[in-house]
């Protein structure tokens, strides 16, 4: 008979090296099965003297028990090992992106300007532009703030350097300038919108340096504060996508219009949500009046044959209320997770038919 301590060994070594459970149980079997080496050996007692047996029967008990408590622990060690690598195998990382991150967004006021381009283009306006660095007489003079006016001294305006003639150009403080150039170049019928940045040394959570505004300008015969009060209406309604909004025209002074007003519109702003439309307060969202007849004649237009609207609105805060953005300040930092989080897709263009936002 081979020796116990001989078969011992090779069997503590083979479930040692057993790699995987199934490694393991063939370990077993070859040991411990029906024909197995160690069973084959417990067999042989029946043949045994009872003297033989006597000696034999305890060392290859001992020796099953043994090879039995090490295929056991092998097996525990394995176990383990096997959980470990599923649930390994099976990590979610959630770090990753569920789908792949398209590669850039629109920014939300460059998303509000499309909106307001599709809204008045749907009734009739066309886009007009003009140069961020205007002269004095575009900005101010044209528009009726006639020298030393105290009105100039409200745009907190940013001045370029002195040219020879001592003439100096200004980062323009409103689209207003657009209203001139167009009447200069065009005559009536006008109707047009004019998207742009605007500058005023300005620096708090509602004020940058840069802002954005849209300029509204309507030179058509008969044209009235009516149609003004119901083109902004409309807009409002379109623009907030809402049925209906109570709106108020509240008497201001624009040197460029006369009479002129600001709009407000209805709003709730309880609950820490502003919602136009709905509640009791009133938000002002813009300025307008009609064109002031000293403007007219400024541009060549004979203000006895013609007179107009306009309307300037500005377009960070519209996107601030549309899309609830607190603070105006991180539109310009740049950050990639703002403009993850508040910016939109850029190939889904809004339209006045297909939805806006
Ligand atoms: N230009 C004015 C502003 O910047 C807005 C405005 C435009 C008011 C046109 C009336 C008419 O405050």
């Amino acid at each position: 008979m081979s020796d116990i301590p001989t078969i011992e060994s090779e069997a503590l070594a083979s479930i040692e090296n057993a790699g995987d459970l199934a490694a393991l149980d063939a370990v077993r079997v070859a040991e411990l099965g029906k024909k197995g080496r160690v069973s084959g050996l417990m067999k042989t007692l029946g043949k045994m003297s009872p003297e033989e047996r006597q000696e034999m029967g305890p060392k290859l008990n001992a020796l099953k028990e043994r090879v039995t408590a090490a295929i056991e622990a092998r097996k525990a060690v394995l176990e383990d090992e096997a959980l470990e690598a599923q649930v390994a195998a099976e990590k979610i990382d959630l770090t990753l992106p569920a789908r792949p991150e398209p590669v850039g967004r629109l920014h939300p006021v460059m998303q509000v300007f499309e909106e307001i381009a599709a809204i008045f283009g749907d009734m009739g306006f066309a886009v007009a532009e003009g140069p961020d660095i205007e002269d004095d007489w575009h900005n101010f003079t044209a528009l009726n703030f006639p020298e030393g006016h105290p009105a100039r001294e409200t745009h907190d305006t940013f001045f370029m350097a002195p040219d020879k003639e001592g003439a100096q150009k200004v980062l323009r403080t409103h689209t207003s300038p657009v209203q001139i150039r167009t009447m200069v170049e065009e005559a009536p019928p006008i109707r047009i919108i004019a998207p742009g940045r605007v500058y005023r040394n300005d620096w708090d959570a509602t004020h940058t340096p840069m802002f954005h505004q849209v300029e509204g300008l309507v030179i058509e015969d008969g044209v009235h504060m009516g149609h003004l009060k119901g083109c902004l209406i409309d807009f409002v309604k379109a623009f907030f996508e809402i049925d209906e909004v109570e709106a108020r025209f509240r008497p201001h002074f624009f040197p460029f219009t006369e009479p002129s007003a600001e709009m407000d519109v209805k709003c709730d702003r309880s609950g820490g949500q502003m919602k136009i439309g709905e509640g009791e307060d009133w938000m002002e969202i813009l300025g307008c009046g009609m064109v002031h007849p000293n403007v007219l004649k400024n541009c060549g237009i004979d203000p006895d044959k013609h007179q107009g609207f306009a309307f300037g609105v500005g377009v960070d805060r519209l996107a601030m209320l549309k899309y609830g953005m607190p603070d105006l300040r991180p539109y310009f930092e740049a950050d990639p997770a703002w403009t993850r989080h508040y910016g939109f897709r850029p190939w889904l263009t809004p339209s006045v038919s297909g939805g806006l936002s």
